[in-house]
């Protein structure tokens, strides 16, 4: 067994106003209240102050769901991580294959803005992931092999030692087709041991890498009970207060 603590982290996506927002908060601080894992909701930005505001005392941190690495400036319709750390966020997600795919966010700026993350006193989730071509092509190591590789480019070993990764086959997410435990094992053990190539076996040790792709309430306990998955990236069910809660506590 590991010393890491297994995350449930939602990525609500573009679901939910900020009302909406402070309202599931509310309700799932009291449902989330003593769980042994770590409870993370990565929300839209106009909804971190009131989501902030109200997991306050609570153990529900609080991701955002991508930001510009640069500090300021003429950046149009962006935000920093200044910006991000002043309202309490914990997390930010970056490198979802949402954001590579429709907004043409490339390996390299992935690094660049987990580095200004870091930097800012924040932890990156990094996603990555192959798509169903890649995998019937039988190149999804090395593809996930490459886009980590580059997300760390530069990175420390204290760095990596505290940030989280989170493999998310292209093909699994939102359509309801889960990898099975041992294909999101495979990959996740292969992102370790890239982590050990590059920063020793005590740093692997210590980096949490997530499964996400149709994570729900019944495959959550089996899935976050392999060896290398420590947890899940979770979106669909990550809005659902009842199907959250039970991911929240798979163990029980
Ligand atoms: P689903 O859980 O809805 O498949 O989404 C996964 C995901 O993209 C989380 O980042």
């Amino acid at each position: 067994m590991s010393n890491r603590v297994i995350m449930a982290a939602g990525n609500w996506k573009m679901n939910k106003t900020p009302k909406e927002a402070v309202e599931f908060v509310n309700e799932l601080k009291k449902l989330a209240a003593g769980a042994k894992s770590e409870v993370v909701v990565g929300v839209p930005f106009v909804c971190i102050p009131g989501v902030a505001e109200a997991a306050k005392g609570s153990n529900i941190k609080v991701a955002a769901q991508n930001v510009h690495w640069e500090a300021s400036g003429a950046y149009t319709g962006e935000v920093s991580c200044g910006m991000l750390k002043e309202l309490g966020v914990d997390y930010v997600i970056i490198g979802h294959s949402e954001r590579r795919e429709y907004f043409g966010e490339t390996d390299e700026m992935i690094n660049k803005k987990a580095k200004a993350i870091l930097a800012s006193g924040m932890i990156p989730i990094i996603c990555c992931g192959e798509s169903l071509t890649q995998r019937e092509q039988g190149v999804t190591a090395e593809h996930v092999r490459y886009q980590v590789k580059i997300a760390l480019l530069g990175l420390s070993a204290e760095d990596v030692s505290r940030l989280v990764i989170a493999y998310e086959p292209i093909w699994a997410i939102g359509t309801g087709k889960t990898a099975t435990d041992e294909q999101a094992e495979e990959v996740c053990a292969i992102i370790r041991q890239l982590v050990a190539e590059l920063y020793g076996n005590d740093v692997a040790e210590k980096t949490r890498i997530l499964y996400g792709g149709s994570v729900n309430a019944q495959n959550a306990k089996s899935l976050f009970s392999m060896p290398n998955i420590d947890g899940g990236l979770v979106g669909g069910a990550s809005l659902k207060l009842n199907a959250f809660e039970k991911i929240i506590k798979h163990y029980e």
